[in-house]
Formats: C-alpha cells, sequence, structure tokens
C-alpha cells in the first residue's frame, strides 16, 4: 500500500517504540516523515534506516513552545506543508500515589499533556491552510482501567481522550480529523525500563485475544486513521489491546 504519497507528517516520540514503528510504517507508505523525539541522536539514527529515503529527523522537546514551533517551521522549511500529526510522545512513569509529589505530576502533564496540546495548535495552523489533516493522538487503555502506579500518567492519557473530542469539534470545519488510539500494554523500550514489564502475564489473563502486545499490533490502527479513507471518523478512541477493555 501506499496511502501516504505525497502526504507529511511528524510523528513525535519517533526515536523508539510505538512512535518509531509508526514513523517507519508511514515513510514506508510513501510519506515524507519528520521523526521527532527529544533524543536527537535516537530520531537521527531511525530517520537514516527509514525507508523512503525522506524522512527528516528533529530534537524536539514537546513541552517547549519554542522547541515545537521551531520543529513545525523546520517541516514548513523542508516540505511546506504538514497533512499528518501523530502525537507518541510520552513519560510513562511507575510512581505509587503515596510517593506521587506535585512536581513529579507536573513532569508528566508537561510532556503528556501539555506536548500534545501545543504540537496540535502549531500542527493545526499548518493543516488549516489546506483544508486537510490527520491527528492521532496516542492515549491509552489505562484510562478506562484505572492502572495503578501511574495516577498522574492515567489523568493525562485521560486529558489527551477528552482533549481530542473538544478539538474535533473545533477543527471538523477545516476537514481535519482528531482521534485517539489506546493501546494496552505493549513491549518497548520505555515500558523495559520499568515496573511494568513484569505486568504482562497479568495483562494477558484479561485480554480476549491472547499474546504480549509490540508495538506493530499498534501501527496499523493508527495509520488507518492517519489515512484519507478515515475522512469520516473524527473525536474517537479507539482501544487497541486484545480486546481487554470492551466499552
Ligand atoms: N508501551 C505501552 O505499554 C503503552 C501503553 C499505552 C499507551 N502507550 C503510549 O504510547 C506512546 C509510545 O509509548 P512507548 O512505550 O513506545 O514509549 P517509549 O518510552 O518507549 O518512547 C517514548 C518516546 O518519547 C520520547 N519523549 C519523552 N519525552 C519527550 C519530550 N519531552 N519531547 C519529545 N519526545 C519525548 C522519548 O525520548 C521516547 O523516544 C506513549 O504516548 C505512551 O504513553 C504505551
Amino acid at each position: 500500500m501506499n496511502r501516504f504519497e505525497g502526504r507529511v507528517a511528524i510523528v513525535t516520540g519517533a526515536a523508539q517504540g510505538i512512535g518509531r514503528a509508526i514513523a517507519d510504517r508511514l515513510s514506508s507508505e510513501g510519506a515524507a516523515v519528520c521523526y521527532a523525539d527529544i533524543n536527537g541522536a535516537g530520531v537521527e539514527a531511525a530517520a537514516k534506516e527509514a525507508d523512503g529515503g525522506r524522512a527528516m529527523a528533529v530534537a524536539c522537546d514537546v513541552g517547549e513552545p519554542d522547541s515545537v514551533e521551531a520543529l513545525h517551521r523546520d517541516v514548513i522549511g523542508a516540505h511546506g506543508k504538514l497533512d499528518v500529526l501523530i502525537n507518541a510522545a510520552a513519560i510513562v512513569p511507575f510512581v505509587p500515589w503515596n510517593e506521587l509529589t506535585f512536581e513529579e505530576w507536573r513532569r508528566v502533564m508537561r510532556v503528556n499533556l501539555d506536548g500534545c496540546y501545543l504540537m496540535c495548535r502549531e500542527a493545526s495552523e499548518l493543516m488549516r491552510a489546506n483544508n486537510y489533516g490527520r491527528i492521532v493522538n496516542i492515549a491509552s487503555n489505562s484510562i478506562f482501567a484505572g492502572t495503578p502506579n501511574m495516577a498522574h500518567y492515567v489523568a493525562s492519557k485521560g486529558g489527551i481522550l477528552a482533549f481530542g473530542r473538544a478539538l474535533a469539534t473545533e477543527l471538523g470545519g477545516d476537514t481535519i480529523t482528531v482521534n485517539s488510539v489506546c493501546p494496552g500494554l505493549t513491549d518497548t523500550e520505555g515500558v523495559q525500563q520499568t515496573p511494568h514489564k513484569d505486568a504482562f502475564d497479568f495483562v494477558e489473563m484479561l485480554q480476549a485475544i491472547k499474546g504480549r502486545g509490540v508495538p506493530q499490533h499498534i501501527v496499523p490502527a493508527i495509520a488507518f486513521l492517519a489515512s484519507e479513507e478515515a475522512h469520516w471518523i473524527t473525536g474517537q478512541a479507539l482501544a487497541v489491546d486484545a480486546g481487554m477493555i470492551r466499552w
């Protein structure tokens, strides 16, 4: 499939994990992809390995307005437009409630929720210019499960879902869709660095379909919502978690 031929996309959190996997898929299906991440060396390496030859890499802190503006300037400078935004950058913490300080709460909110807002603000301005856009925000099925040891993360992801619904209303008139994908536990570099890595067997018991989630399981749903075909779908949240959550 070459669903993204002629399209320009930004994927945040593209140095590793789900972000990198979706950036690679968009790139292999014809998009000119900007791999964006606070890990500049990581996105340089990922973009270099990507299919398609037009991938670029930009070091960006999504929680920092100047950094987000500079990222969008770079993309416009290179490609003149923006069609697709995938917000995958996030901090995935493991902090029990009785240890959750306000400082830690803000650290996660700044990246996960403020970052999503800042990216959508800049990107939607560019998309409006062409009366076309696809925004897919990566939330989490933890917002339905109420997963422990990450109350601030769960709150940030719930915010993304609610924000996406409101933004879909605001941007519908500009033919820009905004949807959320809610993965279940997925084996990524980020998860492997936290105690969540020991939760796979427990989560598998709750899944309708058995097995271990990997980024490639999440990618097709994101790619569909980012494609032209998904033009009649906006303001939605899709759980991609082997049927763990049914709502
Ligand atoms: N892996 C899971 O189990 C799981 C489950 C549900 C939802 N998600 C969501 O999917 C997305 C990807 O998860 P993952 O497991 O691949 O994550 P990960 O931790 O492996 O990768 C996250 C990436 O985001 C980048 N990042 C962190 N802070 C940043 C910032 N300030 N600016 C720019 N980039 C920044 C990191 O450098 C990293 O490359 C996240 O939004 C996560 O919340 C993951």
